[in-house]
């Protein structure tokens, strides 16, 4: 089965073809990040505007790319939710067109179903197929826009169980907020990543409170850490130099360690000895190594898919969707976008004691 993916539910236009044992023979990404950039963060309705001029080129790239005509998919892909209204519609109406005028079936996939699942997808670089994890897993999924743990019993959106997400800010949505506080641009994962590894933690830890929200709950809280940081700036000035290389340090340190102990501790209370990383945050340094070091000790074994399957992309959504056509499921021409996952909610957003 061939089956092509588009997703354009937030700053990515993107389409991939995917085979449904998770072969990805094209995978095409067009970023917005530079036409965002001057916002400091994404502006929904020059995403949408920006997916309605690339959608059709980056489709005909993925199918030449991947060597395969229209006529020869088995079906159609396309992120229908969660994400924004407008840059979802995008993608929808372009699945549905070529859905319709090459008579080929349709299905929705829910994003956050694409991320829990590229740790499936097969590269040409990737690791050997028995590297892949069996059925259950537990994932920290952490991303610009959503951060949560998952129970992953199977492939369809009845199997998969959220455990625990955040109140309010994404762990990416934090690294980038703090950027934009300390000026080193949008988007600012990867630039404090890079300024952490050279800094000392312990030197700015007056600055940054730890982030663990309640111990023997799952969930996350990270707008604290963030308010912190704005005040420590507010009342010492953007630091320089080695002062910002801690800053980041510490910063980093106090986000990954939440993340770290509660998804271990997910994995102990569920019982459950595989751990999958997913999400643009699984590319940071600090959270890989300290997650492989806590899962090595625990006896856990940790699959940590490539950077290209952990940030958003078209190959997880053909993957996604793939398996939902193998199981003889199908959605109609009047399928529309939907600004919430489908998966169950367990976190209120602003909700209870911190
Ligand atoms: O999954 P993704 O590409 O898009 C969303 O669905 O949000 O994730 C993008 C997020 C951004 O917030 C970015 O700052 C963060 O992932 N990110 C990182 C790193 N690389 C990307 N955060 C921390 N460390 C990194 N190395
Ligand atoms: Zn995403």
């Amino acid at each position: 089965m061939r089956v092509l993916g588009i997703e354009t539910s937030c700053d990515e236009t993107a389409a991939a073809v995917v085979t449904e044992g998770g072969d990805v023979l094209s995978d095409v990404v067009r970023s917005q990040v530079e036409l965002h950039a001057p916002y400091g963060g994404v502006v929904p309705e020059v995403a949408a505007r920006d997916h309605a001029r690339a959608v059709v080129p980056v489709v005909r790239e993925a199918l030449s790319r991947a060597g395969v005509a229209a006529a020869d998919l088995d079906g159609i892909a396309v992120t229908s939710r969660p994400g924004l209204a407008g840059a979802l519609l995008v993608g929808l109406q372009a699945a549905k067109g070529l859905a319709w005028a090459a008579g080929k079936p349709l299905v929705g996939v829910d994003h956050l179903v694409g991320h829990l699942l590229a740790v499936f997808l097969r590269r040409g670089d990737a690791p050997p197929p028995e590297e892949r994890p069996s059925f259950p897993y537990v994932a920290l999924l952490a991303s610009g826009g959503h951060t949560a743990i998952y129970r992953v019993d199977g492939p369809s959106l009845g199997a998969i169980r959220e455990l625990g997400a955040t109140r309010d800010d994404a762990a990416g949505e934090a690294f980038d907020k703090v950027a934009k506080l300390l000026g080193l641009g949008y988007p600012g994962g990867p630039v404090v990543d890079r300024l952490a590894a050279t800094g000392d933690p312990a030197a700015a830890s007056e600055a940054v409170p730890a982030v663990m929200a309640r111990k023997e709950s799952l969930e996350f809280s990270f707008s604290g850490i963030k308010s912190a940081v704005a005040r420590h700036v507010a009342k010492r000035g953007r630091p320089e130099g080695q002062a910002l290389h801690d800053l980041c340090a510490a910063f980093q340190g106090a986000v990954v360690d939440a993340l770290v102990q509660k998804t271990v501790r997910a994995a102990r209370i569920e019982g459950v000895e595989r751990v999958v990383l997913a999400g643009g945050v699984a590319a940071n340094r600090g959270l890989r190594a300290r997650m492989a070091a806590a899962c090595e000790r625990r006896g856990l074994a940790l699959f940590v898919p490539p950077f290209a399957s952990c940030t958003d992309n078209g190959a997880m959504i053909a993957y996604a969707g793939a398996l939902r056509l193998a199981a003889g499921e199908r959605d109609a021409l009047d399928l529309a976008p939907e600004t919430r996952t489908a998966l169950p909610r367990v976190t209120r957003k602003g909700g209870g004691a911190r």
